[in-house]
């Protein structure tokens, strides 16, 4: 089939690339002439492990191709997917839609034969019935249907999330649209993906309750956690036991810092947004922003404590300062709350991050990037495990570190607290 990608963020480019390996023709489009040019050499925008990769080859094979040229690449396609962001707007909650209003527009004034025209960027509902409007003014509406197809592509995890993904949902009010995209995911429907038919506001809903109902999962262990902290429980414990019993399910239900990203944050204050809009009090969602929001503030006490509330001059070593492991994506971590604490009170503060040094602490004062592990805890009182990449699963801390009296505090659970211990360091966890 013939695709057009309109938006070459995350979901764009990750899908698009991924279409094209399935054996259909795609065009990525986007404003950026940089990117566009950048892309046709095999530069990517984001860090994504096996992205690159599958970018050279499709590209090579010319099934895959950059465009800024909007009409053009909506006209060859049979398939248009709107892929643009929907961060929050300034001075409230709910989604900014300007870009998805925006590209549907530039749409409807390519449209000469029928086109199936997909919302794949994460939407309010009702936001599909918008799009229908605006296109109608410009084409009849026989000539196009418009679906919403939400993805659920975790960062770091996202070429493996779009080949066995768990289902794949879409929203259609026309039968016509179902067969063909039906058709479209056959590759994947065949492997084991669940293959999910709904009306098109439901599948707008879907994509926002799974990331609330995500986000609440990872709140709940994480205030259950604090309760472990009190009572000498390991969460460890707490999450496996609950875990097994097959109506809660395991996953998800890892507890450490204030989750982050690009996606949950947003998300969960666009969907009380919605709700307030039709009315609907969702306090469960309101309490998980606001339990999130409290949680940094609550570590970076934790930390104050584990240095006997004497940060000045400390030397912090800070391991990953991304919102979570496989990604160079800085959007709602927790360490720009920490760090900037730390910094505050006088600590010296040395990080180390796989994906290099962040434009984000470049201002602040006592903070430094360090070339590698090594180099970022050799001077350190405290070490602080903020991500849970492979690479800080196995440190040789006696050796790398000067300091008899190293304390780790793993915010990620990853390490043994015995073994630590028994190398001589003070170990703190996150609800142990
Ligand atoms: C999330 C969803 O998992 C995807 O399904 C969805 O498609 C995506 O948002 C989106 O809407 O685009 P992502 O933000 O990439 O994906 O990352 P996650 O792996 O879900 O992690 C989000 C945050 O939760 C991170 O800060 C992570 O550290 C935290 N987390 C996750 C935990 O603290 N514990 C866990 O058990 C899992």
């Amino acid at each position: 089939m013939k695709l057009c990608m309109i938006g070459t963020g995350y979901v764009g480019l990750v899908s698009g690339v991924c279409f094209s390996d399935l054996g259909n023709d795609v065009i990525c489009v986007d404003k950026d002439l940089k990117k566009i040019n950048n892309l046709k050499k095999g530069i990517i925008p984001i860090y994504e492990p096996g992205l690159e990769e599958l970018v050279l080859k499709n590209y090579k094979n010319k099934r895959l191709n950059f465009s800024t040229n909007l009409k053009e690449s909506v006209k060859k396609s049979d398939i248009v997917f709107i892929c643009v962001g929907t961060p929050t707007k300034k001075n409230s909650n709910s989604a900014d839609l300007s870009q998805v209003y925006a590209a549907a527009k530039e749409i409807s004034k390519s449209i000469k034969k029928f086109k199936i025209i997909i919302n794949k960027s994460t939407v309010p509902v009702t936001t599909g019935d918008e799009i229908e409007k605006i296109i109608s003014k410009k084409v009849n509406k026989k000539f196009f249907s418009v679906v919403s197809n939400p993805e659920f592509l975790r960062e770091g995890e996202a070429i493996r999330d779009f080949i066995y993904p768990d289902r794949v949902v879409v929203g259609s009010n026309d039968s016509k649209s179902q067969r063909i995209l039906k058709n479209l995911y056959s590759p994947l429907i065949s492997k084991g993906a669940k293959f999910l038919s709904t009306k098109r506001r439901a599948a707008e809903l879907i994509k926002y309750a799974s990331n609330a109902f995500l986000a609440t999962k990872i709140t709940f262990i994480n205030e259950i956690s604090n309760l472990c902290e009190k009572t000498g429980i390991d969460i460890e414990d707490i999450a496996i036991g609950i875990g097994l019993d097959k109506r809660i399910g395991s996953r998800f239900l890892r507890a450490g810092p204030a989750y982050g990203g690009s996606c949950f944050p947003k998300d969960t204050k666009a969907l009380v947004s919605t709700a307030d809009k039709f009315k609907t009090n969702l306090s469960v969602v309101k309490s998980v922003i606001r339990s999130n929001d409290l949680r940094s503030d609550l570590l970076s006490k934790r930390v104050s404590l584990i240095l006997n509330n004497k940060i000045k001059n400390k030397v912090v070593s800070f391991l990953g300062v991304t919102f979570k492991a496989n990604t160079d994506d800085m959007r709602d971590s927790s360490s720009l709350k920490l760090i900037p604490f730390l910094s505050k009170k006088g600590a010296k503060i040395k990080y180390y991050d796989p994906t290099g040094s962040k434009k984000e602490f470049k201002k602040l004062k006592n903070v430094e990037f360090s070339n590698s592990i090594q180099e970022s805890i050799k001077e350190s009182d405290l070490v602080i495990i903020h991500t849970e990449w492979n690479d800080f699963k196995s440190i040789n801390f006696k050796k790398f570190s000067k300091n008899k009296k190293l304390i780790i505090y793993d915010m990620r659970n990853i390490y043994s607290p015995k073994k630590i211990k028994k190398l001589g360091f003070k170990y703190f966890g996150i609800g142990r």
